[in-house]
């Protein structure tokens, strides 16, 4: 089955074909970053405004890549949600007029199962797992018994993990996204500046790091008015073991509660090095799936893998009726 995939949930624009939810034949990312860079943040009508500028172009571009004929594609699969509204109903609109232009199927794709899905591409899900997803948008804590079937143990009460990464850089006037910058200035860094470990010692999956924020804010500010330099180094450092100390925790409980045969870390986030490291060095017990970096940011890939498993289960959508959704659960 060749489906063509397309996500526009956030700030990249992205079309890809892929085979049998597996193989990626193409798979274009057109990052905005650097518009919303001088914001220090994605702004959400500039997102849509550049997806509608940019749409169309990386359609071609995807077909042309993967050297496909329009008349093979199997499947039009596009994000449904969660994800900034106009974002999301640009390419919505996209895919649904390509497939009803050309007679093909179209299924609605949850983000987040994108996200878990991506691990789906070069290695396969074994059941019954734990995915943690850690993104700009989102931090949750899912446990999965087969294919697209999805309980979702614990999520952020707050900021997501990303954003936190986001926020933290930016009151450091380092630039954004943050959670590149701070990986990198972490490597130099120590853990100096003893930040708490939100959550962690609480007995459920939630997740809080709106309070990790604040005390690092609260440092910054006092130090700042004193007159002192914060070493930034130290302070990536310390605020990233915080982070990590509390994700693998949550991930480390979950997996033996559940005594599943893997785990599965996607997301922006799980592009982060230490994260990596710290996971593959500290979960000994359990088999470990992290999708390579490319399909770890926003990419339509993902989207693609899911769309098979998606299509396989709930069929293609009557009247190519598909809406957007600004919230949506992974359970719905
Ligand atoms: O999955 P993603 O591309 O978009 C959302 O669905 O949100 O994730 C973007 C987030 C940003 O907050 C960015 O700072 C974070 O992922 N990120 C990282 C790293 N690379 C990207 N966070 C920590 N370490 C990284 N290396
Ligand atoms: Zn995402």
């Amino acid at each position: 089955m060749l489906v063509l995939a397309v996500e526009t949930s956030c700030d990249e624009t992205s079309v890809s074909i892929v085979r049998d939810g597996k193989e990626v034949l193409s798979n274009i990312v057109l990052s905005q970053i650097d518009i919303h860079q001088v914001f220090g943040g994605v702004v959400p009508e500039v997102a849509s405004r550049n997806h509608v500028l940019n749409i169309t172009r990386v359609f071609d571009k995807a077909i042309k890549e993967a050297n496909i004929k329009t008349e093979e594609i199997d499947l039009v699969a596009v994000t449904k949600g969660p994800g900034l509204i106009g974002a999301l109903l640009v390419g919505i609109n996209a895919a649904t007029a390509f497939a009803f232009a050309h007679n093909k199927p179209l299924v609605g794709v949850n983000h987040l199962a994108g996200h878990i899905y991506a691990a789906n591409i070069e290695n396969d899900l074994k059941f019954p797992l734990i995915a943690l997803v850690v993104s700009g948008g989102h931090t949750s804590l899912v446990y999965m018994k087969d294919h697209m079937d999805f309980i979702t143990l614990g999520e952020t009460l707050d900021d997501a993990v990303g954003e936190a990464y986001d926020k933290v850089s930016r009151m450091m006037n380092l630039g954004y996204p943050g959670g590149p910058i701070l990986d990198k200035l972490a490597k130099s860094g120590k853990d100096t500046y003893n930040l708490p470990r939100p959550y962690l010692d609480k007995d459920d999956y939630k997740f809080s790091f709106s309070g990790l924020k604040s005390a690092v804010n609260n440092i910054i500010y006092h130090k700042t008015r004193k007159g002192e330099e914060i070493n930034v180094n130290d302070m990536a450092y310390s605020f990233q073991e915080a982070v990590i100390d509390v994700l693998i925790h949550k991930l480390k409980t979950a997996a033996n509660e559940f005594s599943v045969k893997q785990i599965v870390i996607a997301g922006g986030v799980a592009a982060n090095s230490r994260l990596r490291q710290r996971v593959f060095a500290e979960i000994k017990e359990k088999e470990i799936l992290i999708p390579k970096m490319e399909y770890c940011t926003d990419n339509a890939a993902m989207i693609g893998a899911a769309a098979y498993y998606t299509y396989k289960k709930e069929g293609s959508l009557e009247n190519y009726q598909l809406a957007g959704y600004s919230t949506l659960n992974l359970d719905d």
